[in-house]
């Protein structure tokens, strides 16, 4: 067992490192928060600070020179159904578990709950936890196989996440089946490379970004767990988008068998929906990289080609598989991973250490770090990407309102409730205009496909002007 270094060790270790004054209201603090620093201090990577911020301001964006397109596989693809049926052996086998990151602040949305609370659906307004919980039941009992679902969350949302799931009986499924870890933290610091002071006797702290979810994966112990159950493959979605197909069969099919997959990373994408769509691009440079909208220079955002098309149009739509011996690989390591950091100003409230005084600051002060998951893709040896149908798998909550927001979510939503419901054959009420003249919403527990609908719709129709659950 780990023992909290004495106050004479740790001011040692702050004067190597420079950071003597987190120590700086030691004499005015009682006993309990005299503790808390001490084990907060022990826990900060003091001895790394300075790499990690240089690897960050050091970090390297590809010239437009050297970006190319990329060649993803196409959902329609001519042999997807055998894809399909080696997907569908995967998960037969129990080879597959549901990873979902949800421990960002959703401060965009400006929902006071974790972000997987909100509730996101067109009819019945059931939270995105629960679209998820039910589309994993409703996979275990189209396989007749277990699916564990390993749920990422930080140390802003944990607990009530997990009161959140307590509250709701983990949706149905058996308490063990659902495994909540909370992702790292690492200390904000001043531009010129302090730790912060959130408080006299406490760092200030940031989530270390959806790429620690590996790290935490391992920490948590889960890669041994998923090691010794058989567990190969992880499919990752973020904790934002309802239309996620989370178990998908074609996809993990061609991420174990597509002759130029090394079954280590795949990932999704789908075609950008304009050349300012705040989504991160797939290219090659010439490496698989996400380029993120925020990083790609305006010649690359912007290129269309002869025929109007956009040239660097595969938008990442942040779904991935990745292989649990990948991730075992990633993570061994002093930090925890190889995932490079990504650096954010910002501005972070901070305890003067001379003064004493509490600052809000008007201006940027301090550097966040982060990792993103997707830098993964640059440590596979060969990974590929899926271009899939955005209507069928794309329906984000980011803002309140405007873009990817609830109502545009809920349209996307029905938009593809209606098309499942075409397609299996069952009319759908209409406008003169064409547009429905219902709203529709399918429980997963109700159909996956269209194709379920077909035999559980039979001989039912919709009718006109009515809000329908399926
Ligand atoms: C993200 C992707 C972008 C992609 C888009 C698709 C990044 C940097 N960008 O943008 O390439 O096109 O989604 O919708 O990711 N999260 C954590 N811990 C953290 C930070 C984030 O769990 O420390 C989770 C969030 O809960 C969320 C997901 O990661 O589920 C995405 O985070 P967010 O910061 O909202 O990314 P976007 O800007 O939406």
């Amino acid at each position: 067992m780990r023992t909290t270094p004495s106050v004479a060790e740790t001011k040692q270790r702050l004067e190597r490192t420079g950071q003597q004054h987190l120590l700086a209201f030691w004499d005015s603090l009682d006993e309990s928060r005299r503790e808390a620093l001490l084990e907060a201090i022990v826990q900060l990577p003091l001895e790394h600070i300075s790499s990690m911020l240089s690897q960050a301001a050091s970090l390297a964006r590809p010239a437009a020179a050297d970006i190319r397109p990329v060649r993803p596989y196409l959902r329609n693809m001519a042999d997807a159904s055998k894809y399909r049926a080696i997907g569908d052996d995967l998960v037969k086998r129990g080879k597959v578990a549901a990873f979902i990151v949800a421990g960002g602040q959703g401060t965009r949305l400006g929902w006071r709950g974790p972000k997987g609370t909100y509730p996101a659906t067109p009819v019945a307004g059931k939270p995105l936890f629960r679209v998820f919980a039910e589309q994993i039941m409703a996979a275990e009992r189209a396989y007749g196989v277990r699916i564990p679902w390993f749920v990422m969350t930080s140390e802003a949302n944990h607990h009530e996440t997990e009161r959140f799931f307590d509250d709701n009986r983990w949706f149905g499924r058996p308490r063990g089946d659902t495994m909540l870890f909370a992702q790292g933290m690492v200390p904000s610091v001043s531009l010129d490379g302090q730790v912060l002071l959130e408080h006299a006797w406490q760092p200030a702290l940031n989530p270390d970004g959806h790429g620690g979810s590996l790290k935490a994966l391992r920490q948590a112990g889960a890669i041994d767990h998923m090691q010794a159950s058989g567990i190969e493959h992880l499919c990752y979605f973020q904790v934002d988008n309802p239309n996620v197909h989370v178990i998908d069969p074609l996809f993990l099919g061609l991420h174990v068998a597509a002759p130029d997959s090394s079954a280590e990373m795949s990932s999704k994408c789908v075609l950008k929906r304009d050349v300012t769509e705040k989504v991160g691009v797939f290219v090659k440079a010439p490496r698989l990289t996400v380029l993120e909208y925020s990083d790609a220079p305006k010649e690359i955002a912007e290129a269309r080609d002869a025929s109007g098309e956009i040239v660097y149009g595969e938008g990442s739509i942040a779904i991935h598989i990745i292989g649990v011996e990948f991730i075992r690989k990633l993570t061994d390591h002093p930090l925890g991973s190889v995932l490079p950091w990504h650096r954010a100003i910002k501005k972070v409230p901070f305890v003067d250490p001379v003064s004493g005084q509490r600052t809000d600051p008007a201006e940027p002060n301090a550097i966040k770090l982060e990792s993103f998951v997707f830098d993964a893709l640059h440590e596979a040896e060969s990974p590929i990407v899926l271009r899939t149908d955005r209507v069928e798998e794309f329906a984000p909550i980011k803002n309140a309102s405007g873009e990817d927001s609830p109502a545009t979510s809920k349209a996307i939503q029905v938009e593809r409730a209606v098309r499942w419901l075409k397609e299996a054959g069952i009319p759908v009420p209409c406008h003169a205009n064409g547009q429905p003249d219902c709203v529709v919403e399918i429980s997963p527990l109700t159909a996956r496909s269209p194709e379920d609908l077909r035999r559980t719709m039979q001989g039912k129709s919709i009718t006109a002007g009515t809000e329908v659950l399926l």
